[in-house]
This record gives structure tokens, sequence and C-alpha cells, in this order.
């Protein structure tokens, strides 16, 4: 039998902590699927277009990871591809609250979706895509907070 796990999420843009996860789960799991949501309630600084193609850098090299990304609910989009496994990273506990919602919510929608969470390593636990947003776009170094590969086409965004 094949396990294989959704790594879901905005990815606006993707971070090391990100990565983490991702690294963490493909050693775990045979395949790992990092699902980049197309619409969200939070308003997005990169399209979907660029979200992927700064996905796919950073996991270039992961043989067993596979980038992907899904429109609508969460939960059919893994019934769809027939699996059932989602993977959340939990930095710290402020990450709870809303995790905790977000996974019984999609529990009780599909009960046979489970949910699994990893922590990423500490020196990530404090990195958001928001705040490397912020630092970018104030001209600020994101070098230690995103994947080398990634670095490029997420300053393309914020140059003048
Ligand atoms: N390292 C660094 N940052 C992390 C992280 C990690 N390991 N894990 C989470 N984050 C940060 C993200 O950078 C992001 O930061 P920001 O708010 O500053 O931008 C924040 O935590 C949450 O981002 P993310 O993990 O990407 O999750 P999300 O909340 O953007 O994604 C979806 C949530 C897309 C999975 C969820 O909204 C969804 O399933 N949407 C589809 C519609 C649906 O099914 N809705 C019902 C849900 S119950």
């Amino acid at each position: 039998m094949t396990r294989v796990a959704i790594y879901a999420g905005t990815f606006d843009p993707l971070t090391n902590g990100h990565l983490d996860i991702i690294v963490r789960s493909a050693e775990i799991f045979d395949r790992v699927i990092l699902a980049v949501a197309k619409s969200t309630p939070k308003s997005v600084t990169f399209s979907v277009a660029e979200r992927l193609q700064i996905a796919r850098a950073s996991v270039k090299g992961l043989k067993n990871v596979e980038v992907d990304s899904f429109g609508g609910l969460l939960i059919d989009y893994v019934r769809a591809r027939k699996m059932r496994i989602l993977v959340r990273g939990l930095r710290a506990y402020s990450d709870f609250e809303y995790e905790f919602q977000m996974a019984l919510t999609n529990r009780k929608l599909a009960p046979e979706i489970e949910t699994i969470f990893m922590m990423p390593k500490e020196i990530h636990s404090y990195v958001s895509s928001s705040i490397v947003r912020e630092v970018a776009a104030l001209g600020g170094n994101i070098r230690d907070f995103v994947p080398p590969q990634a670095l490029a086409l997420i300053l393309k965004k914020f140059k003048k």
C-alpha cells in the first residue's frame, strides 16, 4: 500500500518553515502532495501561478514530492484524489486554535480523512509568509527565511 499525504496551504509564499514540514513528511510517507490553495479567504500577494512556481522550485530534488493546486473545499480535493491523510505544521501554541478548528471541521465534513500534525525545527517557529512579505517589501534580507531556489522568484515581486 502506498502511503500518500497532502500538505495544503496558501503558500504566499512558501517559506523554510513549510519546507521543513515537507521534508519531514517526505521521509515518512511514500509520496507527498504539496497542494496550493487557489481560493483562500486571505488576500494574496502572489498569484496561483507564482505560488506554484515558487513551490516547485523549492521542492526540486525531493523526488517523492508533487506540487499541485486545488480550488474549493480541501476535503473534496482529497477525496477526488482518493487520499485520506492531511499534514499540517504546528509552529507554536498560537497555531493550535486555528488548526484545531480546521482539523475538526474537516473531520466533521469527511470523517475518513485524518489530519496529522508535525512541528518544524524551532529556528523556523517564528517565520510566516506575511513576515517574509513584509520584510521583502521593505527591502530587508529574507535569505534565511525562504528556500534558496525560491529567493529570486520571491524578490522579483517586490522589485520597483
Ligand atoms: N512554517 C512557516 N509558516 C507556516 C508554517 C510553517 N511550518 N505553517 C503555517 N505557517 C504560516 C503560513 O506562512 C501562514 O502565514 P501568514 O498567515 O502570515 O500568511 C499561516 O501560517 C497559515 O498558512 P498555511 O499553513 O499556508 O495555511 P493556510 O491557513 O494559508 O491554509 C488552507 C489553509 C488553504 C489549507 C485552508 O484554508 C483550506 O483548506 N482552504 C480550502 C477551503 C476549505 O476547505 N475550507 C474549509 C477549511 S476547514
